[in-house]
């Protein structure tokens, strides 16, 4: 899209800048295998410094508007209506492994509802935007949702829980239960991408479990305004407060509810 609506630009404006230093890091990362302090504090200090350059450059842009970001958390604005819900890098561990598929998230919200959401990826240059009723887009060109009917030929996205992290059974009854039915199933390591995907039509679907808000509050966005649709695990629309997603087409979304569903039974 050559032409961004106001709150677009700030966004993007926002992300290009907070994106130099990610770059600049993921590109130190392969030396810092070896080095005493150990690549994980790097990494959080590149957070860290994303995340301070989105909240300077938003609050610049947008003064009083309200945050919930990964490493600052919650901070009040004067303004009771808008909130940005940011991850400044989703998919540390790809980062942290030189994998080239991680992304800043902003997801803006106005009175309960995303409005607007950008994901980005600095190493493919991939820019994912959109903003209700204005479609979604990748760099200057719309997007729409895969139009896949069928299960048995959908590639379909997902999460898995890492060490420490709760309901492992429950996932792999989950995963047993959908690899019988898809194509393919792929597990990229970032929920702001896979939901990026879902929206450019690459993945035909995408679930996940006990996901933080900022992991998702952009995608959201960007799937709707593809043309598809999203919901939690229990088909509502509590994505943010259950830490549950799933989304695709209106088949495949419903289709892959079911299987989910008769898995979760079943376990
Ligand atoms: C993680 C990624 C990953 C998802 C995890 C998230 P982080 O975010 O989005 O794909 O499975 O649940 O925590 O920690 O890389 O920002
Ligand atoms: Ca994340
Ligand atoms: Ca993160």
């Amino acid at each position: 899209m050559s032409r961004h609506t106001p709150v677009m630009s700030v966004m993007v404006a926002a992300a290009r800048k907070a994106a130099r230093g990610l770059q600049r890091d993921f590109g130190e990362v392969e030396n810092l295998q070896v080095s005493m302090k150990g690549p994980g504090d790097f990494v959080s200090a590149a957070d860290k410094k994303a995340e301070k350059i989105l909240f300077e450059e938003l609050s610049k842009a947008r003064p009083g508007y309200a945050f919930l970001m990964e490493e600052g958390g919650a901070i009040e604005g004067s303004d009771k209506s808008h909130r940005w819900i940011i991850d400044p890098l989703d998919g540390t561990t790809n980062f942290l492994h030189g994998i080239p598929q991680f992304a800043i998230s902003i997801g803006l919200e106005r009175d309960g509802q995303m409005v607007a959401g950008l994901v980005y990826n600095p190493v493919t240059d991939e820019m994912f935007l959109a903003e209700k009723g204005q479609g979604a887009f990748l760099n200057d060109r719309r997007i729409r949702v895969a139009v896949r009917r069928e299960l048995n030929q959908a590639v379909v996205g997902c999460g898995t829980p890492n060490i420490g992290r709760p309901d492992h059974e429950g996932y792999i009854a989950e995963l047993r239960q959908v690899m019988l039915e898809v194509a393919g199933v792929r597990r990229m390591g970032a929920a702001s991408l896979d939901l990026a995907y879902v929206a450019a039509g690459r993945f035909d679907a995408y679930w996940e479990a006990n996901l933080s808000p900022w992991d998702m509050a952009a995608g959201i966005v960007l799937v709707r305004e593809a043309g598809g649709f999203v919901s939690d695990l229990h088909g509502r629309e509590e994505m943010l407060k259950t830490g549950g997603i799933l989304a695709g087409n209106e088949m495949l979304h419903g289709q892959l509810a079911k299987v989910l569903k008769r898995a979760r039974a079943s376990a």
